[in-house]
Formats: C-alpha cells, sequence, structure tokens
C-alpha cells in the first residue's frame, strides 16, 4: 500500500489480502512494486503523469478495481502506445497482475495498490481518455450501498479526470447496481450515455476483453450489464 495517502475519511470495507503469496509472487511485490507504484504527492499536488511511464504514450488509460489483472494485461499488450494506471487495494490481485506485466514484459503500466477514491483528486484535471470500473462490488445489502465505487462525488471526480470525449466503461452483474450506476452517472450534467438500443448496454463493446468475475457470472447464468458513457467536451 502507498505510504503517504493514508485518509482517515475513507474507510475501505474490501477484501485487502486472500491466500498466502507464493515466494514468486511476493518477490514481485517487493522487487517490482515499488518501481511500478504510483505515489501520490504531498497534499494537495496532483500526480506529473507526462513524466510518469518508462517511454511517452499518447494517452493514459486507468482502470479502478482490476481483480487479477487479466483484463488490464490484455487492454496494455494491445495498446502499447497507452500508458495505464491500475488500481487495486486487494494484495494478491496486485500480485497477479506484477505477474502478468513481468511474464509478458509489459513496459505502460503503472500501479496504485490502494483505494481509487484517494487517487482521482489527485489526478489532473483532464488527464485520463478512459476509465473502466468493472464488476466493482455491488454491495448488495442497503445498508451497505455507501461502500460503493460509484457514488455522486466519484461520479464527480471521474468527470474532472477525464479529458473531453474521454469514455467511462462500467459494467456489473448486479441489477440493483446497474440501476444505480447509471442513476449516478445519468445525472451528472457532463456525461452522456451513446446508447440508443438495447445491444448497447447487453452486449459488451467491440475490443472488449472479458475479465474474470465476467466469465464466473456468465457462468452462473447472470447477464453481465455495459454501460459507456462519453465525458462531455468543456467548452459546450
Ligand atoms: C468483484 S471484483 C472484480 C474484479 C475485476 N474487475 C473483474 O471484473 O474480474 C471487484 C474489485 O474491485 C475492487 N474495488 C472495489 N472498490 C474499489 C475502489 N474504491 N478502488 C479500487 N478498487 C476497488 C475490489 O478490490 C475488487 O478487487
Amino acid at each position: 500500500m502507498t505510504g503517504n495517502t493514508k485518509d482517515q475519511t475513507l474507510r475501505w470495507y474490501g477484501r485487502r489480502r486472500g491466500h498466502k503469496l507464493r515466494p514468486g509472487r511476493r518477490a514481485l511485490m517487493n522487487t517490482l512494486l515499488p518501481r511500478l507504484r504510483l505515489e501520490l504527492p504531498p497534499a494537495g499536488g496532483t500526480l506529473d503523469l507526462a513524466g510518469a511511464f518508462e517511454s511517452s504514450v499518447s494517452d493514459v488509460w486507468l482502470e479502478v478495481g482490476f481483480g487479477a489483472g487479466e483484463h488490464l494485461a490484455a487492454q496494455a499488450r494491445a495498446r502499447p502506445d497507452i500508458g495505464f494506471i491500475g488500481c487495486e487495494p486487494f494484495v494478491n490481485g496486485v500480485a497477479g497482475l506484477l505477474s502478468r506485466i513481468e511474464s509478458e514484459g509489459l513496459t505502460n503500466v503503472r500501479v496504485f495498490d490502494d483505494d481509487a477514491r484517494k487517487l482521482l483528486p489527485r489526478l489532473p484535471e483532464a488527464s485520463i481518455s478512459r476509465i473502466y470500473a468493472l464488476f466493482t462490488d455491488p454491495w448488495p445489502k442497503k445498508r451497505h450501498h455507501r461502500r460503493r465505487f460509484i457514488s455522486d462525488e466519484t461520479v464527480g471526480e471521474l468527470a474532472r479526470a477525464l479529458a473531453d470525449g474521454g469514455e467511462l466503461r462500467l459494467a456489473s452483474d448486479h441489477g440493483g447496481y446497474v440501476e444505480w450506476m447509471l442513476e449516478r452517472v445519468a445525472r451528472h450534467p457532463d456525461f452522456s450515455w451513446p446508447a440508443p438500443g438495447k445491444r448497447d448496454w447487453t452486449d459488451p463493446p467491440a475490443d472488449w476483453v472479458g475479465t474474470r468475475y465476467e466469465h464466473k457470472a456468465k457462468k452462473q447464468g447472470l447477464k453481465p450489464v455495459y454501460l459507456r458513457f462519453l465525458r462531455r467536451p468543456r467548452n459546450s
């Protein structure tokens, strides 16, 4: 976890750790993670993304809650011209991503191994061209709804960080959470939802890479919903 991101007002309710890490993955956490970790600047500052990647990148994309990292790694492999920031507090997931980065020789990924709500306000305005938050925990019980990643506050932060015309991609297999996300993003004035027909949310976008959780949901007979929003241009 990043050492300088302690924010006492944000509490993390998800899992931090699962089973004990294999020695190889533990070693990657000690050697590779410190090299790839995005450290937040002192309070009030914003990250310098221009110098964040090994070589120059045309755009920066962010994945919130990358789980085991298979989606992020596949995207990073497919788009070496893009710089990717992966955000995930679950240690075993981070170790999984590091293992893929190492075995596939990916050089365009940086990691924020903590809660995305700490990272979002530190991203420069209009600095990100695409944001994924796929199958973030639905917290189905009403008394847990405030733990959901999507809230009016995070939607505002996502809008601020996204560049004009940038995309926000959300997905879930939980009907209640889908409605919740739609309601919150749709009522934010900076987003539009170009989804004229049912297939726009029942089918994934053409360049979609499946996620582990999506695969599990489909095996259980659940039907994931895919939501793709566009950030409206600032001066329109
Ligand atoms: C159900 S898993 C889905 C993982 C992956 N996206 C997939 O589709 O297979 C949800 C993940 O979102 C992460 N997550 C939830 N809220 C988050 C937040 N505020 N910041 C970063 N990650 C978050 C959790 O730690 C968890 O790994």
